[in-house]
């Protein structure tokens, strides 16, 4: 439209055109990557799905184009992603092309750079001859696992199938049990989504990465080796936009002024994301964990935590909420990093999404990780092994395994060395985003990569 072209030319900024995927642990580092670039002087549309789509009048400084009506897609509201994103990515290509050859005629766009879990760019740039950078939004280690995965089944080794307790030879920090998975009914979809992706992030210009050289230097020295493009880690993007960025769901301001009541880092938070989802009597173990662990508590139940139910705090005992109802508060969705900087929490038990993960680090907070699918095994066994920031919570989710757990981290001496290296890593953080730091410096980087060389 003539406006957005009025709006372009009083600014006079190169064009990227921003493909994220539209998952909340997705959108919200490509956001923070836009904002950046928006900073640097760029002009930023941002290509999103029918579903789950930003809402344009919190970005007032970005464009957008919707890839059309996807009604015939289907949600991934039943926890398994692989038909939803198998079906954006066959159907989003000719609109996809259709857009950009419009915009790029009003506008040159000077680089695409899209989600690897979103690959229809791959072959629409290459066509139109546009210049392609990857976001990855994983952490370096689970990035290198799942390539890893990868070639092992291009040597027809079956994925998901070493479950030892052995580390790798290939990478030696992870155990054959920490391994990606991605359970699902759709297995050959599965596997394409996963060959895809590997193609798609090979045979970028580029890959920004949301982490920093001070946290995973060794494994982006072997990313380095396998994918043979520039790659910049420019994490954490959470605090190097410095942006707040609004969820999907409405965040509960409310527990702030409670965690204001509560005795410094005396509280657990926990939640598990905003995507996996836990069986009923789960939900009962981890409830009477926390009640018995004696510690204050702040914990994330969305509605659709359990499967099959569409509210999952109304399956909280009615015991468990009147033991707890003074130490206890259960909120359905959180300002998660304001609760993580807050100095009453304590300790964090995750499910080491790879957000979550990094906001904790970024704020020097201790983890709890009970990892399930995707990359969190990877992410958690760093956590626990690598950076001993944490422990993990191993062989099913049981009450007494819990209480003790959240013990471990919150009250003894194990728990306070924990707090000291992750407070390490905190300070490693703001160093990365200082004036001449690592992730500051890969900024400057990219923007002339993408000015200079990708021209
Ligand atoms: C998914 C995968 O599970 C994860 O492993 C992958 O790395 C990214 O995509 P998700 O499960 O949602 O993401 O976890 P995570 O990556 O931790 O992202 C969750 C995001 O939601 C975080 O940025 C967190 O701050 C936010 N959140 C979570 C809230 O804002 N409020 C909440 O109550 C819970």
């Amino acid at each position: 439209p003539l406006q957005d072209m009025e709006k372009r030319r009083q600014g006079i900024r190169d064009h990227l055109v921003l493909v994220p995927c539209p998952f909340q642990g997705h959108m919200k580092p490509m956001l923070h990557l836009a904002n950046l670039l928006h900073s640097k002087g760029f002009s930023i549309t941002i290509i999103h799905s029918q579903s789950n789509s930003p809402n344009p009048s919190h970005y007032p400084h970005f464009f957008f184009r919707s890839l059309g009506d996807s009604s015939h897609i289907q949600s991934a509201s039943d926890g398994d992603f692989v038909p939803f994103i198998s079906a954006l990515n066959l159907h989003s290509p000719t609109i996809f092309r259709d857009l950009l050859l419009r915009m790029h005629f009003q506008d040159p766009v000077l680089s695409i750079i899209h989600d690897s879990a979103m690959y229809f760019p791959v072959t629409v740039a290459d066509e139109l001859d546009i210049p392609r950078i990857v976001l990855r939004t994983s952490s370096a280690a689970a990035g290198f696992a799942f390539a890893l995965s990868i070639l092992k089944q291009q040597r027809s080794f079956p994925f998901q199938e070493n479950e030892s307790e052995e580390a790798l030879v290939e990478f030696p920090s992870i155990r054959g049990k920490d391994m990606p998975v991605i359970n699902t009914f759709h297995k050959e979809a599965r596997d394409e989504f996963l060959a895809r992706v590997h193609h798609g992030t090979k045979t970028a210009s580029a890959i920004v990465w949301n982490t920093f050289r001070g946290l995973e230097q060794t494994t982006l020295e072997k990313i380095e080796q396998l994918f043979s493009v520039p790659n910049f880690p420019l994490g954490p993007l959470h605090k190097h936009s410095g942006a707040s960025l609004t969820s999907f769901a409405t965040e509960d301001h409310s527990c702030i002024a409670w965690l204001d009541q509560q005795a410094p880092s005396s509280v657990i938070y926990v939640s598990i994301g905003s995507l996996i989802t836990t069986s009923e009597s789960e939900l009962v173990e981890m409830a009477w964990g926390l009640a018995n662990s004696g510690q204050p508590f702040l914990w994330v139940v969305r509605p659709g935590l359990v499967n099959g139910s569409s509210n999952a705090a109304q399956l909280l005992p009615k015991e468990f909420k009147e033991t707890t109802n003074k130490r206890g508060r259960v909120i359905s969705w959180a300002p998660q990093e304001a609760v993580l900087a807050h100095r009453s929490v304590g300790g964090f038990w995750t499910h080491s999404g790879w957000n979550s993960t990094v906001e904790s680090i970024s704020e020097g907070v201790p983890m709890l990780c009970s990892p399930i699918v995707g990359d969190q095994r990877v992410n958690a066994r760093f956590v626990s092994h690598v950076w001993r920031t944490g422990i993990q919570l191993e062989d099913g989710v049981e009450r007494g395994k819990i209480e003790k757990a959240i013990k471990r981290l919150m009250v003894d001496e194990e728990g306070a060395e924990m707090k000291k290296r992750a407070m390490d890593l905190k300070d490693k953080v703001a160093s990365s985003l200082r004036q001449g730091g690592s992730s500051s410096e890969f900024l400057h980087s990219l923007v002339d990569f993408i000015k200079g060389k990708l021209c």
